[in-house]
């Protein structure tokens, strides 16, 4: 009998590693931030200067690389990350990063990799993921399934309020909702895997309310459905 298996999905920036990272300290479950991993892959792809398009270097590469993970600090950086025993915690924040982070990852190798190792630490319960596929892919038959939004007005606001609080230049906000609206739409137009609600999940919207109140429903979910 395996423990209880939480999925959080959505798109960029609507609160999901906050949550499931508080989430996981209420429930006592490992969090695993399978965005990190993406990141992490590439973060080290940049630094080897390999083609964001180059898919068959990008899977080498994923099934080479050491990715490990732990709880992080606060929300700017809920989980601390290191490639081959180099820590990149904040590097693979960078925006640099995000903004090649959906090519990278729409590669079937690279995401057939990340995935035995998602399936690997997960398969035994008591755990939350947060990404794009964790309901509809790795882990479809998870007894709670979050689809977790926000409008893109809200996110870019957020997004702003990050940056702010980790001291970096805050472009305009226009930008950050092209940004935004850009990483959505290569992520959900994939061919493999694209971000979507799973039919089962249950669909939180974040919008009005504090990371509190939405933390204090999911946790009211878990309970009404485990
Ligand atoms: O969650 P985060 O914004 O850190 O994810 C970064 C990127 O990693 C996403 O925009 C997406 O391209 C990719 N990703 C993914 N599948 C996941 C998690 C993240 O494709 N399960």
């Amino acid at each position: 009998e395996r423990r209880p298996i939480i999925a959080i999905d959505g798109p960029a920036g609507a609160g999901k590693s906050t949550l499931a990272r508080r989430l996981a300290q209420r429930l006592g479950f490992l969090y695993i931030d399978t965005g990190a991993m993406y990141r992490a892959v590439t973060w080290r792809a940049m630094q080897e200067r390999i083609d964001p398009l180059d898919g068959e270097r990008l899977s080498a590469l994923t099934r080479a690389v050491r990715i490990r993970l732990a709880p992080g600090y606060q929300s700017a950086f809920p989980t601390r990350v290191w490639v081959d025993g180099e820590e990149v915690t904040r590097a693979v924040r960078d925006e640099a990063v995000s903004l090649q982070v959906s090519a990278v990852s729409s590669h079937p190798g690279v995401r057939s990799e990340l995935v035995a190792q998602q399936r690997r630490i997960g398969e035994a319960g008591g755990v939350i993921l947060d990404g794009r596929d964790i309901g509809t892919h790795v882990f479809p038959r998870a007894e709670l399934k979050i689809y977790l939004t926000a409008s893109v007005e809200e996110r870019a606001l957020r997004r702003a309020e990050d940056l702010k609080a980790k001291g970096l230049p805050i472009p305009d906000i226009a930008v950050l909702k092209e940004q935004i609206r850009s990483r959505d739409n290569q992520d959900m137009s994939r061919a493999y895997a694209p971000l979507r609600k799973a039919d089962d999940a249950i669909e939180v919207n974040t919008d009005t309310f504090t990371v509190q109140d939405t933390l204090d429903r999911l946790l009211a979910l878990y309970r009404d459905k485990v």
